[in-house]
């Protein structure tokens, strides 16, 4: 089985790519290596000891892509290849859009053409429920404005695989909605790199407890929840990625042409900002220095997940603990130091 994983050098990416080599599936990467680069590919061999073709090819470039399928024969695609810095799209919204969407259109292009329903998983965001009315968040619920065009990118993409699906094109579709990722594979070998001043929570926690940052700042302790700060569902990576698995092999052993489904991905739990600093501190046995400070604009207050049709019609549940995503989370960083 050969699975195209694009953006498969990226923080979630080569999380996935690592699972599904020790699964047995044979991997085309491609990665443009803007927010990523080729050591990650070195670690993903020295984890699994296989070596993933790798392409380097950026996905705007329709010709690129065209290519590509010409060249292989996918079984299935996994689609993670996206920009994601909020604060950069705001800024740069262009740039988002033609990256994030462009890049999505051009794959469907080129599926379009071939003569199989092609197995194919998206990488969506719980940015796209917006402020959700009550928690946790199921499915159902509508989804909101987007606050960026980061999240306007997103919800875009996921419209666009709607359309697809109701115009009857045969095409197996799952859209993930990720809640918040953290953590680190169990070697430390691969995890979150950052480029530049992180923007995310626990990129800059370990950055700060390191010596990195001076000190973190705790965007607003003045919300209307259990201490004051926003609250979210922090998921582990290797649970994230583990998702992707259960997808594919859903996807593999489906029978319909055309299928589609949404899923949260979340471990359910809302924890708060001052909840995982204290969590932090405690199981690595460091003190961080933090600030309370303004709230940060476009913040949402609470987004926790109801996990519960991943779990029901694909059997995936959470099986690393938010202490263990601190730990490997602060491993990471000691390693990449
Ligand atoms: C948001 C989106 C997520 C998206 C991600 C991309 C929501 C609910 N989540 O993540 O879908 O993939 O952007 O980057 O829309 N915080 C601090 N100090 C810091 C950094 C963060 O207090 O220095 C707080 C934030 O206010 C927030 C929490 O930590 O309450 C998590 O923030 P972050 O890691 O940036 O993730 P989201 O904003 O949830």
């Amino acid at each position: 089985m050969q699975v195209l994983v694009t953006g498969g050098l990226g923080y979630i990416g080569s999380h996935t790519s690592v699972l599904l080599l020790e699964k047995g599936y044979n991997l085309v990467i491609v990665d443009d290596l803007s927010n990523s680069n080729e050591k990650v590919l070195k670690n993903i061999n020295k984890i699994t000891g296989k070596n993933p073709i790798f392409e380097k090819i950026d996905l705007k470039n329709k010709n690129s892509v065209s290519k590509l399928f010409k060249n292989y024969d996918f079984d299935g695609i996994i689609h993670f290849a996206a920009h994601k810095s909020v604060n950069e799209s705001v800024n740069d919204p262009e740039k988002y859009f033609k990256n994030n969407i462009g890049s999505l259109e051009n794959i469907i292009s080129e599926i379009k053409l071939l003569k199989k329903p092609m197995n194919f998983i998206f990488s969506s965001s719980c940015t796209v429920y917006g402020q959700a009315d009550s928690m946790p968040i199921n499915e159902s619920f509508e989804l909101k404005k987007a606050e960026s065009p980061y999240g306007q990118s997103k919800k875009k993409c996921e419209e666009i695989l709607e359309t697809h699906h109701k115009s009857g094109h045969s095409f197996k579709n799952i859209t993930l909605r990720y809640f918040n990722p953290i953590g680190a594979h169990p070697t430390g070998l691969i995890g979150e790199l950052p480029i530049g001043t992180p923007e995310n929570l626990v990129p800059y926690i370990t950055q700060t407890a390191i010596g990195k940052r001076d000190y973190l700042t705790v965007f607003g302790n003045d919300y209307n929840t259990k201490d004051g700060t926003c609250i979210r569902d922090y998921i582990h990576i290797m649970d994230l990625a583990h998702a992707h698995i259960c997808c594919l092999e859903r996807l593999m052993k489906v029978d319909e042409d055309n299928f589609f489904r949404v899923y949260n991905v979340g471990s359910g739990k809302g924890t708060s900002v001052l909840e995982l600093i204290n969590l932090f501190e405690n199981v690595n046995q460091i003190k961080l220095n933090y600030r309370i400070g303004n709230r940060r604009n476009g913040d949402i207050v609470n987004a926790y997940a109801d996990a519960s049709k991943i779990k029901n019609e694909l059997n995936w549940s959470t099986k690393y603990s938010l202490e263990n995503a601190l730990k490997t989370a602060w491993s990471w960083q000691l390693n990449i130091n």
